[in-house]
């Protein structure tokens, strides 16, 4: 039976698990997924321990690290020490991959553990992001990623990911169950959201064209400065873009390629929509260090082709 079978009259009933078997993953790689689901209930408790505080270090972006940001990070490198299916694992929070594994295990992993953590004392949501390739990393996506993954902390704990045979949603339960809510996502050919990072001020020419393109076209603003809902936002609603860009002083935007981007781009192209840099799509960026930072548009595909239309004559 495959996940395009379940009827709707089951599919309150299927779990992270079996929905996993049932669309014929293969099991090491639907083992790891789940490792990393129960992951997900760990750092959501350390969350709710509430230590907003900052941990009085830096990370290698020198970005102020939290406390939550390093027992996240140490949840998840332990937990995927003991899976027995990781072999390196590299992480927003390190300067460099680990090796986790015995040398023989199938995958690397890459993990932004706990993103958008300047959220934390206000309380928005905040997320897990995580990459899970077939070779080491850096890597280009294209070809290495095996399935990717984002866990949403909010009202609701959501999980969300794809391997490779469509992009599906689920929600923690309070039985502590990740039940099915949203399978096979599909975004529309194009949406009605727009979510933009970067100052106004430090935009190129180009990107303010499209900018205001798409509010001539009617787009309602939707940005809460977390990566990790402003792309569920997109996913739920079916369609829109998000984007933070080239700035005018720093060319390569801010997200990071290997971290945030390629596992995002895995699933939101499993959903039907794009993502590219403004020339070449995020899964065919070559990869040179774990640190590389890429401009990004996501979303529906009239809107990322839009954007490649914008950049491109801004180049002209
Ligand atoms: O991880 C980086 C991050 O916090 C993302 O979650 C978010 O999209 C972006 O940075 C926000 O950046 P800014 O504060 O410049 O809007
Ligand atoms: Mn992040």
């Amino acid at each position: 039976m495959s996940a395009d079978n379940i009827s709707d009259a089951t599919k309150h009933f299927v779990d992270l698990r079996r929905h996993m078997w049932m669309a014929g993953i293969e099991v090491d790689l639907r083992r790891l997924i789940w490792q990393i689901a129960v992951t997900g209930k760990y750092i959501s408790a350390k969350i709710h321990e509430s230590n907003r505080k900052l941990a009085g270090l830096k990370n290698i972006y020198n970005e102020e690290q939290l406390a939550l940001d390093r027992s996240s990070d140490t949840i998840l490198r332990i937990q995927l020490e003991h899976s027995g299916f990781v072999r390196e694992y590299a992480s927003e929070e390190l300067a460099e991959t680990i090796k986790v594994g015995q040398g023989d295990e199938k995958y690397f992993v890459t993990a932004d553990p706990l993103d958008g953590s300047s959220l934390v004392d206000t309380n928005l949501a905040i997320g897990t992001i995580i990459g899970i390739h077939r070779n080491h990393v850096p890597a280009r996506g294209r070809d290495t990623m095996a399935a990717a993954l984002y866990i949403t902390y909010g009202p609701l704990i959501t999980f969300v990911y794809s391997a490779g045979k469509g992009t599906h949603e689920f929600v923690l339960n309070r039985e502590g169950e990740y039940v099915l809510s949203e399978e096979n996502i599909m975004l529309k050919e194009r949406g009605s959201i727009y979510s933009l990072g970067g100052l106004r001020r430090d935009w190129t020419e180009a990107h303010t064209r499209y900018i205001e393109f798409l509010e001539r076209e009617g787009y309602k603003l939707r940005y809460s400065g977390g990566f990790v809902p402003d792309i569920n936002q997109v996913l739920i609603k079916r369609g829109g873009v998000f984007t933070y860009p080239a700035l005018k002083n720093n060319p390569r935007g801010k997200l990071r390629l290997n971290f945030e981007l390629q596992p995002m781009a895995f699933l939101i192209e499993q959903a039907g929509g794009k993502a590219t840099d403004g020339l070449r799509d995020i899964l065919d960026i070559p990869a040179d260090s774990l640190d590389q930072r890429n401009p990004v548009y996501i979303g529906s595909r009239f809107e990322i082709e839009k954007a490649r239309e914008f950049l491109a004559a801004g180049t002209e």
